[in-house]
């Protein structure tokens, strides 16, 4: 079943995914990592929270080099997070609680430790060879060519026992697979299979724009806009390396092993420009049901931007295609960082009142800010190849309580915990009133009782304020206006003559059921969801 025939209310289109970001979400066996039991844990949470699927960041046996993006045994779990059997278990528990599991799938590359690899280096005419991708060196011995690896330095690595480089977008403790070749598809292929007959809900797939590199290896070009502060990825225009044209026959047929087994989703991590975006739900909505949207993350953050960035991506949307949002993930600042708190509460209500499946990331639900991470406590390995551009202060442990170690274990966490842990966890604000999981709370309560919010149509409301971005959702006769300040300052707004207003909902505690006439006084960094009545 493609993205085309499934019905405009399939799970994956009104409803909301929460990513999980296993080693930081709940330990339960104080190794001071979080696992999958203690996942199944607080499922109560995550479905108390209101949000319809879990996205698992992955959880497969790995030497961790990339803290498990480099997968040694793509059908088991790693003993740091458990066991099959825990696996088997969260997905029942998630289910009896109406939750969908989603799985991180990572086939662009494996870990160096993968058998497949090793047998891969021991000869070059090892049967599995041309499962990674092996070139001969550039005349003067250097690698092949100009490609680097997005975590710094050349994307190729030479091993010496064969004379031939081996290339890794990323770590070269990553070695990519070489998806051109039909017996690495169909390995992979049985490894979605694996997954999809214990019954997980879809996959979010790893680099998914990767996985096809220039038939040719030619050189990428320079990047006229580098400016230096930025990861040295980005000195080259990565044409070559990746976003090859032969990648959607690739997602088209992954989209094809799901395709027996109902409605689970296919949600592709991409990072490039929107034109680009919007080609991988393929040609015939055939390929990712959800090419993962991060526009929001890269959009300065002004109304007029956002709004702007808003109309663009709904005209650039294939007839058919479903939107989607993000805000933020284990590879970007956090968004309490990014914009500031009160900013945050104005992000919550955009992404949960915006048309298209809002994904959420743990402890943003929270406020969580960016942690500090002392020089002798640092985990990501980018961090050490470019300092200033890791990724641990977005990976730190959920704060559930004002107990020793925030309620995440009962030991010294892998990273630390925010210092305002004792006030900012999921006790102290679960039932204050005004506290952002309050509001995260509340939006995912509307998004259940409006479907005018769930899969209602999207129209711009221009309301000729510099600061301020409005639009309506709306669905059989039910019209719900969003009104968010991006400013500082108050702003006196008139509402439409002879029509009603209530107060749905206020980012200001205890607006709500209020009837509005005449004019809505919008204070700083609030938003309003307001009913038409
Ligand atoms: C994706 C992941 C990131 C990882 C990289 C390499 O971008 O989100 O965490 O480091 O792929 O697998």
């Amino acid at each position: 079943m493609s993205g085309t025939v499934c019905s405009p209310t399939v799970w994956w289109r009104s409803g909301t995914v929460y990513q999980v970001y296993p080693r930081s979400f709940q330990d339960s066996n104080g190794d001071g990592i979080g696992d999958l039991r203690g996942i199944t844990r607080r499922l109560d949470y995550i479905a108390w929270l209101g949000v319809d699927a879990v996205w698992i960041s992955p959880i497969y046996p790995s030497p961790m080099a990339d803290f498990g993006y480099d997968v040694a045994d793509y059908c088991g779990i790693d003993p740091i997070f458990g066991t099959l059997d825990d696996f088997d278990e969260l997905v029942a528990e998630a289910h009896r609680r109406r939750l969908k599991v989603i799985l991180d799938f990572v086939p662009n590359h494996s870990s160096i430790a993968h058998p497949w690899f090793t047998e891969a280096r021991a000869s070059r005419n090892n049967a599995r060879r041309d499962w990674y991708i092996w070139r001969d060196p550039a005349p003067d011995g250097g690698p092949p060519n100009n490609w680097l690896s997005n975590f710094g330095g050349p994307a190729w690595t030479l091993d010496e026992a064969t004379g031939q480089y081996y290339y890794h977008a990323f770590l070269r403790e990553q070695p990519d697979l070489n998806w051109r070749n039909p017996a690495v598809r169909a390995a992979m292929h049985d490894v979605l299979r694996f997954w999809l007959e214990r019954g997980v809900d879809g996959f979010r797939v790893d680099v998914i724009w990767h996985l096809i590199k220039d038939e040719g290896f030619r050189d990428n070009p320079e990047n006229p806009d580098f400016l230096p502060h930025q990861p040295e990825i980005n000195r080259f225009a990565q044409v070559y390396s990746a976003d090859r044209p032969e990648v959607f026959d690739v997602i088209a047929e992954m989209r094809r092993v799901l395709a027996p087994y109902g409605d689970r989703v296919l949600i592709g991590e991409i990072y490039l420009p929107m034109e680009r975006l919007v080609a991988y739900y393929g040609p015939d909505l055939d390929c990712a049901d959800l090419p993962f949207n991060f526009q929001l993350i890269q959009t300065p953050w002004r109304a007029d931007a956002v709004a702007d960035l808003v109309e663009n991506y709904e005209a650039a949307l294939p007839p058919g295609g479903w939107p989607n949002w993000v805000l933020g993930n284990h590879d970007q600042p956090r968004i309490a960082a990014r914009i500031g708190l009160p900013q945050a509460r104005i992000a919550a209500i955009l992404l949960l009142t915006l048309r298209g499946t809002p994904t959420l990331y743990y402890g943003d639900e929270i406020g969580l800010d960016h942690v500090s991470i002392p020089p002798d406590r640092v985990q990501d390995p980018w961090e050490r190849n470019e300092p200033g551009h890791g990724r641990d202060p977005e990976r730190t442990p959920m704060q559930w309580d004002d107990g020793p170690y925030a309620g995440f274990s009962t030991v010294e966490p892998w990273l630390p915990l925010s210092a305002d842990a004792v006030s900012r966890n999921v006790e102290e604000m679960r039932d204050a009133a005004d506290s952002i999981l309050t509001l995260y709370r509340r939006l995912l309560g509307l998004r259940r009782e409006h479907a005018s919010l769930s899969v209602g149509s999207y129209r711009t409301v221009p309301l000729g304020v510099d600061e301020v971005f409005a639009y309506e959702r709306f669905e059989d006769g039910t019209t719900i206006r969003v009104i968010l300040n991006f400013g500082e300052a108050a702003h006196r707004l008139p509402l439409p003559e002879g029509t009603g207003w209530t107060v749905l909902l206020s980012s200001r505690a205890g607006q709500a059921g209020t009837r509005l006439r005449g004019d809505l006084v919008l204070e700083p960094s609030e938003g309003v969801l307001l009913l038409l009545s």
